[in-house]
């Protein structure tokens, strides 16, 4: 098996393998310290690794989500040949409760139920399935290349620019969605420095979109969340670029929690605010962002941090893990389709009905 072991071995785009019927999942809990590949057999191991952040990522997610499904059409069909279709059920809805937030996870999983519907009930759908999780992989990864291009084409010369989470390439089928921007941007010379909170309590920022820019040669200051608006106030800060885990038909935008924080201190600042994210993750269904589903986690991963107890004994936790910036506190967003500035929902309708013959 060809799995890099060492972390100058592997890169950000490896998150994601298929290899010899199995899917390996690069464990980003462990990231930057240690490589470890897990490597899952079943739908259920598949939504176990999102739930507990193995992956994670919205459109990483959703990917994921579809090559689990590929591993529940094959089990399916060996053990009810008869009713793989019937069997596959179960196996979907663990994928579907696997986390609520990400609405790439919804938009794949009924990609992949839509051609389940169509193959025929008597032969092994694993080949069909496979070429889905695939083709969705592959689009997501075309999507992130043209949101560089259109979103790094908003950033003036000697730009300074905050990240919030991380919305890199771990987080998507690579090259990533604000880091797909921060990468073209770079190459074009347009960014004087990155700053990226480090993103409590999962600490994203500091473990994963530090280690995947400077993979690349692109370098970072961190900040601790709490910094990010003193920051601004000093100046040298131009844009905040984010992704996205849904964005509601009216432009507000759920996201890392914090970055509604950003959003009100970037208006108070005058920095522009980015959102970079493909269209898998609009919400056509959702009006606005309070019916955005916000995913509360357990109180332990605020109370210790690095298996150790950081609080005092007998604290109160309330841990949602998104917010939403509300639509007018938004500049920008970036999709695949299109640029949509000071969105609203007649904008973002008509860049939805926007479909580029290359995606
Ligand atoms: O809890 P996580 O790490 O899954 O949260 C991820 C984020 O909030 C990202 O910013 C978002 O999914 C966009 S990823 C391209």
């Amino acid at each position: 098996m060809d799995l890099p072991k060492q972390i100058n071995q592997v890169t950000a785009d490896d998150a994601i393998l298929w290899r010899d019927g199995h899917l390996f999942l690069l464990d980003q809990r462990k990231l930057p310290g240690e490589v470890t590949f897990l490597e899952l057999h079943s739908a259920a191991e598949t939504a176990r690794a999102i739930t507990e952040m193995v992956v994670r990522g919205a459109p990483a997610i959703g990917i994921t989500a579809a090559y689990g499904v590929v591993l529940a059409g094959s089990l399916a069909f060996q053990s009810s040949p008869e009713d793989w279709k019937g069997a596959i059920e179960s196996d979907l809805e663990s994928l579907r409760r696997s986390r609520p937030t990400a609405v790439n996870l919804f938009w794949a999983l009924r990609r992949m139920a839509a051609l389940i519907q169509t193959l025929p009930d008597n032969k092994d759908p694993g080949d069909d399935l496979l070429q889905e999780a695939v083709r969705i992989h592959t689009q997501d990864r075309e999507a992130n290349r043209r949101m560089g291009e259109l979103g790094a084409s908003l950033l003036e010369a000697d730009s300074g620019v905050i990240t919030h989470c991380n919305a890199g390439a771990l987080a998507t089928g690579g090259y990533g969605t604000a880091l797909g921007v921060i990468r073209s941007a770079h190459k074009r010379g347009l960014i004087r420095q990155v700053f990226a909170d480090e993103t409590r309590p999962w600490l994203q920022g500091a473990r994963l979109t530090a280690w995947e820019l400077l993979q690349d040669g692109i370098p970072v200051t961190l900040l601790a969340d709490g910094a990010a608006a003193h920051r601004m106030a000093q100046g040298g800060v131009d844009w905040i670029i984010v992704g996205s885990d849904r964005i509601a038909a009216n432009g507000d935008v759920a996201n890392k929690i914090g970055t509604y924080s950003l959003a009100v201190a970037a208006k108070h600042h005058g920095v522009k605010v980015m959102v970079a994210a493909p269209t898998s993750t609009i919400d056509m269904e959702i009006p606005c962002g309070s019916e955005i589903p916000i995913e509360m986690r357990d109180a332990d991963e605020l109370l210790s941090c690095g298996g150790r107890q950081i609080a005092a004994d007998g604290a109160g936790v309330w841990n949602p893990v998104f917010d939403i910036t509300p639509a007018e506190l938004v500049n920008a967003i970036v999709t695949e389709r299109g640029v949509v500035l000071s969105p609203n929902e007649k904008k973002i309708e008509k860049m939805m009905m926007n479909r580029p013959e290359s995606l």
